[in-house]
């Protein structure tokens, strides 16, 4: 009776599949990861309290190649598809403007037998390590619930890195801006854009435009205009949902003012600031207790105005030759004349050419 052998085989493994699948759950729940242990695409490991993850997140148009991420976890999340692009909140970058490393299924993340935490590929070479100044081998990988992934040595306590040290685009509540914050290509492309935002060395708040090409002044299209030789200023987001730059003399200063306080900020809220990829710096919250569709409301912009109209010194706008810019929902659109094509439908701020030769 082959058949009712077959049905009995397959009742018998459904049960145990179930199994499999609630052991593999918890293995993916776990919250850090210690020398010895790996990880591996699409694996993570979750904050405690479960609000943020850190680990593989797929590329939405290639699912076969993994980022290294942190990103919010809502409904306790469903590893069967990637996390939305704006829930990630930070990407393993090779350095604050380099490339952005893809990870693929034979990739492992790794605190090696020296101390570093690793990520490499099938046949062992390095894709990106956690850069550490100090010569301290680092012990455990935790997850806090303010989203800072941080590298730990053996005492449990001296942080050798944290994800807060290098910011990608986003800043969550607490986070103090440590170098710039740098748009993405585009929303679903984790990879450096056109846009930053930071506090200069002489004190300087700074949005530039294609940094990287020239004069950083040259680049910019909007500024504090307050350095000064002490330079030092800091910028911070609140728990509030504020973001706000601090004088080297103590003094505070609003770049985007937080919610009513009324609202409760973080404890009813999530939050984060972004620098966006058609180069304006957006405040976002959310209810906390919303299920996994709830969406993002913009409680404030950086420029607080301007949008078509900010231009840098040599009269560099917001969209590329060619083209002209318009305000749509939430974001700022760059546009094509009738008559001429986009350069790069993938990145409509890279201008627009004529559609025909003349
Ligand atoms: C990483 O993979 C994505 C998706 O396939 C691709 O678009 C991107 O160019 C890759 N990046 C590198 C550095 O190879
Ligand atoms: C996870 O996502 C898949 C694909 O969208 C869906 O079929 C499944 O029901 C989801 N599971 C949960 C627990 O949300
Ligand atoms: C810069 O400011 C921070 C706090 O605002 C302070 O802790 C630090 O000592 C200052 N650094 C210098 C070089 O003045």
């Amino acid at each position: 009776m082959p058949t009712t052998l077959q049905g009995f085989a397959l009742s018998c493994l459904l049960p145990f599949l179930a199994v499999a699948h609630l052991l593999l759950a918890m293995a993916m729940a776990r919250t850090k990861l210690t020398v010895g242990d790996v990880l591996t695409p699409p694996d993570y490991i979750t904050s405690p309290s479960g609000g943020f993850a850190f680990g593989f997140r797929a590329h939405d148009s290639d699912p076969s190649k993994f980022i290294l991420a942190t990103w919010f976890r809502f409904g306790g999340g469903n590893s069967s598809r990637p996390p939305q692009p704006q829930f990630v909140v930070w990407f393993a970058k090779e350095s604050s403007m380099g490339a952005t490393p893809n990870a693929t299924a034979r990739s492992v993340l790794s605190i090696t037998t020296d101390g570093q935490l690793t990520l490499a590929d099938g046949s062992n070479q390095v894709l990106w390590t956690a850069s550490t100044s100090s010569t301290r081998r680092g012990y455990v990988l935790t997850l806090s619930d303010f989203g800072n992934a941080r590298f730990l040595g053996g005492d449990g306590h001296t942080v050798l890195w944290e994800s807060f040290w290098h910011p990608t685009d986003t800043l969550l509540p607490g986070q103090t801006l440590q170098g710039m914050l740098l748009s993405k290509r585009a929303d679903a492309e984790f990879t450096t854009g056109r846009y930053s935002l930071a506090a200069q060395d002489d004190g300087n708040v700074v949005l530039c435009v294609d940094l990287f090409t020239g004069d950083t002044m040259q680049n910019a299209y909007w500024a504090t205009g307050t350095n000064s030789p002490s330079g030092n200023t800091t910028i911070t987001f609140d728990d509030q949902g504020g973001l706000s730059y601090t004088l080297y003399d103590g003094t505070v200063n609003t770049l985007i003012p937080p919610m009513a306080s009324s609202a409760g900020g973080s404890s009813n809220y999530v939050l984060f600031a972004r620098m966006d990829t058609d180069g304006i710096v957006r405040t976002y919250f959310r209810p906390r207790n919303g299920g996994e569709t709830t969406s993002w409301t913009v409680s404030g912009t950086l420029p607080s105005d301007g949008g078509c109209k900010l231009k840098t010194p040599r009269m560099q706008g917001m969209c590329g030759p060619g083209s002209y810019c318009v305000e749509t929902k939430e974001r700022l659109s760059c546009l094509c004349p009738p008559g001429y094509t986009y350069i790069d439908t993938q990145h409509t701020d890279s201008g627009c050419t004529p559609a025909f030769e003349p």
